[in-house]
């Protein structure tokens, strides 16, 4: 099955109105494409603020639960003044599958256009799975 960028696109937009942000009122979806398929999730917050999880973390829980361990691209879906690239946390959450030349692509709640960077640029001088066993990116 071939996907493209626009799938991805329609994804992360979708999913973002299924964020459950109750507390932040802010609602951020995301989408991975992997070697498997498309992967969405969004933000999870809980009374226990910091038991909250971000969208990312959803979509890539979701991804290695479907079998993949390639994230091959990104689009993130916010809202706001500023664009919604991925926390720090996040950051290297995406770095455990993807490699720095990965593309991430931020746009708004109506799917338009925001930013674009890499990985790489997001992310710098990163430490990953490459440092340790090679097993290790695939969880053995
Ligand atoms: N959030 C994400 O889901 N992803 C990010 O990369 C940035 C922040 C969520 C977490 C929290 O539910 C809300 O946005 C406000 O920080």
């Amino acid at each position: 099955m071939i996907e493209s960028a626009d799938d991805l696109v329609a994804a992360a937009v979708a999913v973002r109105l299924c964020a459950y942000a109750p507390y932040s009122g802010f609602l951020v979806g995301a989408a991975i494409r992997s070697e498997v398929g498309i992967h969405a999730g969004c933000n999870v917050e809980n009374a226990a603020y910091p038991q909250g999880n971000c969208a990312e973390a959803g979509a890539i829980s979701a991804m290695v639960a479907a079998g993949g361990r390639q994230i091959l691209e990104v689009v993130i879906a916010g809202d706001g003044a500023a664009p919604v690239t991925p926390c720090g946390g996040c950051r290297q959450r995406l770095r455990e599958f993807g490699a720095p030349e990965l593309v991430i692509r931020v746009v708004g709640a109506d799917g338009g256009a925001r930013l674009v960077r890499t990985l790489g640029e997001l992310l710098p001088d990163s430490f990953g799975p490459d440092h340790l066993a090679p097993d290790s990116a695939v969880g053995g």
